[in-house]
């Protein structure tokens, strides 16, 4: 008699987990949660899971004693799987409410203590007055108006030792060598330098109304422009396990001896 009652509360219970993920939908994130796919039928198929198995391998599998930041964390997979390695505190920032009601219902499910997600924009990271062994900046960058400031605010504020980037990409994936200063005219000519047109030359291409029926897309670097800007905001990148995806460290921030590369949205914050 007490194995039928617990049967039905464990399935009362299911139920009513079922239905506070309904309430939340639609999610972008598939999660499994208690046997439960959040976004079964998403267009990338099982993502980001999916995604993240082509480059988990060159994260650092034990993250014992570790912060991580995740910038953009939506429903919070990536912040799960930095726990999941040992992360003693995960924060997961989003400027979206609904993606972190959805993040913290996760969290309740699987029980994760040292995971925390805040509304937050990337332009506010400063606020934080914190620095991170890990930031995770994973689909964001190509949303913002404004995406190098926000890699100098990220290395400025908050970035301590690695960051984890990914952004959308078109045109060339060839990357040519570009000269430290650019000569008006090429030696011996009266010609501009011609390799500007060149696909593997970085740049960023502006998206004025909507890519993919998606407004808030703004640009698309090709591969030369996200390693360029990721080594301007003073980032190295050290591997390249997806064509999209960089693992850098922190590096020196180029001409940084002239000042502060990233406006400072609150005098005062700790550095
Ligand atoms: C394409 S999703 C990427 C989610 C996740 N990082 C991933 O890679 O799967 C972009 C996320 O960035 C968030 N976002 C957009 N602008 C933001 C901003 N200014 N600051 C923080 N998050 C932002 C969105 O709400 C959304 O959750």
């Amino acid at each position: 008699m007490r194995q039928v009652v617990s049967k039905v509360a464990e399935a009362a219970d299911a139920e009513t987990l079922r239905q506070r993920i309904e309430a939340l939908a639609p999610w972008f994130h598939n999660i499994d949660i208690d046997g439960i796919s959040t976004a079964p039928d998403h267009f990338l198929g099982d993502y980001p899971a999916g995604k993240f198995a082509r480059f988990a391998s060159v994260l650092p599998s034990d993250l014992s004693g570790k912060t991580v930041l995740d910038i953009g964390c939506n429903a919070g997979f990536y912040s799960f799987e930095m726990k999941r390695r040992g992360a003693s505190h995960v924060l997961g920032i989003d400027s979206d409410e609904r993606y972190l009601a959805q993040a913290r219902l996760a969290t309740e499910a699987f029980g994760f203590d040292g995971v925390e997600f805040g509304k937050l924009s990337v332009y506010d990271v400063a606020t934080l007055g914190q620095k991170f062994d890990l930031v995770i900046f994973m689909g964001v960058f190509y949303h913002l108006r404004h995406p190098l400031l926000a890699l100098d605010l990220i290395r400025e504020h908050v970035a301590g030792d690695m960051l984890l980037f990914q952004t959308m990409q078109q045109g060339s994936s060839d990357v040519m060598e570009v000269p430290a200063d650019h000569p008006f005219f090429m030696p011996g000519t009266a010609e501009p330098p011609a390799y500007f047109d060149d696909p593997a030359y970085p740049k960023m291409h502006f998206i004025e109304r909507e890519f993919a029926h998606d407004w808030t897309n703004w640009w698309a670097p090709n591969a030369a422009c996200s390693q360029a800007m990721l080594r301007a905001a003073g980032f190295t990148v050290e591997r390249t396990p997806e064509p999209d995806v960089y693992l850098c460290r922190t590096a020196p921030v180029p001409y940084a001896q002239h000042g502060p590369a990233a406006a400072y949205p609150t005098k005062g914050a700790p550095r």
